[in-house]
């Protein structure tokens, strides 16, 4: 697959986010020479931000194996069983989307993650009884987009919990550099410059977009992909100069035209945007939050100034 020839390997190669990057190494590190798995580790953080990258390197710091799944995909207690009795000493386990692990799996994880053993029932009704079963010792690590959705009998039993933040420009350049050099694509400094400005401070999204801007100048013959090219096929994708998408421009407008600027409950946003709350709070809004166009308020959801400029409207004469 593409993505793996751009993913980062290790924490060296990883860019941004750098007070999880010092924290891992030092744990990392003291993990190792003690010759211990390194603590259970929770990622959490919006899609996109490279949780998944990072549970990669987790493993390759430490010298481990990998094994991966996800919330989801654990229908039965006997699937995270079968796992975790599978793990060698030291091997990472990681569940993507760990808060939509069912409360039964959550039950089989709590022993296994305190002290390496599981306890499975076997038989039903009066003959039902529970053997324990010693698991290799392993390293937990979850991800998920907000660490609140998570019970906290889950939550609290990780030792390292991270929290991937939006990246800022001057790291998305780098990503974007760094993958169209892997990619073998000649996109100039403005050029990068330009597809990170516009990816929502997320390096699926850099990585993505400049795809599609290697199509448009390979499409129109461009050999060097400098920012007029760059700007032309992220216009024609609608990323707007913010690195707004239809659905964020779909959110603001909303806010804006149909509850006149006040503060909006999520429910009554949803419903009018026509997307499911999850999708707003976990994908949608926390971009627009951290720039500034959106704020929470004990009475919900409001449009700041910056949305209105945004837009080149007028501010409701009794705007807050
Ligand atoms: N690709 C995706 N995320 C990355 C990161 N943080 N550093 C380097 N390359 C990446």
């Amino acid at each position: 697959q593409v993505d793996r020839a751009i993913r980062p390997q290790s924490l060296a190669e990883y860019i941004g986010q750098p007070v999880v990057k010092e924290q891992m190494d030092i744990f990392i590190q003291a993990a190792r020479q003690r010759g211990e798995p390194l603590d259970h580790s929770l990622i959490f953080g919006p899609p996109g931000l490279g949780k998944t990258t990072l549970a990669n390197i987790i493993a390759n710091e430490m010298g481990a194996e990998i094994k991966t799944t996800s919330g989801p995909v654990l229908e039965r207690a006997g699937d995270l069983a079968a796992l975790l009795t599978n793990l060698e000493e030291g091997d990472v386990l990681f569940i993507d989307e760990i808060h939509r692990l069912s409360p039964a799996i959550e039950e089989v994880l709590y022993p296994a993650m305190e002290d390496y053993q599981i306890d499975i029932m076997i038989g039903e009704g009066p003959a039902a009884r529970s053997i324990k079963i010693e698991i290799p010792p392993f390293t937990l690590v979850g991800a998920t987009t907000r660490a609140g959705l998570l019970t906290s009998p889950l939550r609290d039993r990780f030792g390292i919990v991270q929290r991937l933040e939006f990246y800022d420009v001057q790291s998305l350049t780098t990503i974007v550099k760094r993958s169209a050099s892997k990619l073998g694509i000649d996109l100039d400094d403005s050029g990068c410059f330009e597809v990170a400005r516009r990816s929502r401070g997320t390096p699926r999204i850099a990585n993505r977009l400049l795809r599609r801007v290697r199509d448009v100048a390979q499409v129109s013959g461009e050999s060097v992909v400098g920012q007029i090219v760059a700007q032309r096929a992220l216009d024609m994708l609608s990323v707007d100069n913010q690195g707004f998408d239809h659905l964020d421009r779909r959110m603001l407008l909303t806010m804006i035209e149909k509850f006149d600027g006040r503060p909006v409950g999520l429910d009554s946003i949803a419903a009018a945007v026509g997307e499911d709350k999850d999708t707003i709070e976990d994908v949608i809004e926390p971009f627009l939050i951290q720039q500034g166009f959106v704020i929470r308020t004990p009475r919900g959801r409001q449009v700041t100034k910056r949305a209105y400029e945004h837009f080149d409207y007028q501010l409701p004469k009794d705007f807050d």
